[in-house]
């Protein structure tokens, strides 16, 4: 069945959904579906595209799934299955994480016509669809995201990249796979920070492109249908790249509430969560928004409400102030002579446009400094420590 906002309303099969992402004629196909991993289908998919896999996965998954895949694979589909195995954590996405990868392929002899299978969060994802676009210049990839943020957001849209100690995701390459597979059934036991993890992603696409989306947030948050939640998201985002595959333009939106996000996640040191830092971020962009009249004072409430709501913790250590927000946020990716620009809304579910026509806006730098002393004094903890609690 093929996945329409329409067939989200009326679903008439417990089949797995296919939503074709398509960029320059190229179709990637998503599968979408429960225990999709052991599925003859998905055996006959790999067997189809070449005899010899290689699956990167961070060490927790392939302890839980690593033996079973190799062996359902390899006795089922007469393939040959190999593993590389990452320590779990953002701090892992590293160039040399990325080489140590390679290498490994090198040393097992893994040449061009190898498929590589990232199974992951989207650390694994980035990194793993990074490293096959590059080596031996290109080789085959499919994408498993295993956390409800990779589903949402990494595994569509073909971003690969690492992190450096300037900047997140500042090296990188735009790359897509053969197919994906989502299987919500990863998400049967997923920890309360895993869950506002992926939301957080969820709630940016309410805030950029659906008020109705943000209605079903706010009101039924302890009747969540994470699959629908899974499906509306990747509709959202499937328009949006192939609108714009190349992020030159509207793909930009997408980086709502990420600007300073990233920074945060730097600071931090990665003890903050993507998740954690992209919803302070998008109070900060609604704030922004506000400050410059887009946005009216009771949507930006409601905003603020909606994160509290769920429990975010909303809450930095004293690593953060408002001057190295600043000094990080001029390195961002989305800069202009070092000036950060922001995507802005001018209300629940819409981008409010430049006076050009454009999506990214330029703030004084006096209202910059303001609303980040505005921030940092709501959010920078007053305690040197601390505990978040979800
Ligand atoms: N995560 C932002 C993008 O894919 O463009």
């Amino acid at each position: 069945m093929t996945l329409t906002l329409d067939s989200l309303n009326h679903p008439t099969s417990s089949s797995p959904t296919q939503l074709d992402l398509v960029l320059n004629g190229k179709k990637v196909p998503l599968h979408i579906g429960q225990n999709i991993l052991f599925s003859d289908s998905f055996g006959t998919i790999i067997q189809n595209l070449s005899k010899n896999i290689i699956i990167v996965t961070d060490r927790h998954l392939n302890q839980i799934y690593g033996k079973k895949v190799k062996y359902f694979l390899e006795k089922s589909f007469n393939l040959t299955v190999q593993i590389i195995e990452i320590l779990p954590g953002e701090e892992q996405k590293t160039r040399k994480t990325k080489e140590f990868i390679e290498d490994e392929m090198f040393k097992r002899g893994m040449g061009r016509d190898t498929l590589l299978i990232a199974f992951g969060g989207g650390v694994v994802l980035d990194l793993a669809s990074f490293t096959a676009s590059t080596y031996l210049r290109g080789i085959k990839l499919i994408l498993i995201p295993t956390s409800l943020l990779a589903m949402v957001d990494a595994s569509i849209g073909g971003k690969g990249g690492v992190n450096t100690p300037f900047g997140k995701n500042l090296i990188g390459s735009f790359y897509h796979p053969e197919y994906v597979f989502i299987d919500p059934s990863f998400l049967d036991t997923l920890p309360k920070k895993e869950f506002l993890n992926g939301l957080a992603e969820i709630i940016k696409y309410a805030l950029i492109t659906s008020k109705d989306l943000f209605d079903e947030l706010y009101e039924k948050k302890s009747k969540l249908d994470l699959n629908e939640l899974i499906c509306r998201s990747l509709l959202i985002k499937k328009e949006i790249v192939e609108k714009d595959e190349r992020d030159n333009g509207i793909r930009s939106i997408l980086n709502f509430g990420h600007t300073i996000g990233h920074s945060l996640e730097l600071l931090e040191d990665f003890e903050l969560s993507h998740g954690e830092a992209i919803s302070l971020g998008m109070i900060f962009a609604s704030f922004l928004s506000l400050k410059k009249k887009f946005l009216e004072m009771e949507d930006f409430l409601k905003i603020f409400s909606l994160f509290k709501m769920y429990n975010y913790p909303l809450l930095l250590s004293q690593k953060v102030s408002w001057k190295r927000i600043g000094h990080t946020l001029s390195l961002d990716k989305k800069a202009e002579n070092k000036n950060p620009r922001f995507i802005l809304i001018e209300k629940i579910g819409k981008i409010a446009p430049t006076p050009d026509n454009k999506v990214l806006h330029r703030v004084e730098v006096d209202e910059l400094k303001s609303s980040l002393i505005w921030f940092c004094n709501r959010f920078v903890s007053k305690k040197e420590s601390y505990a978040r609690h979800y």
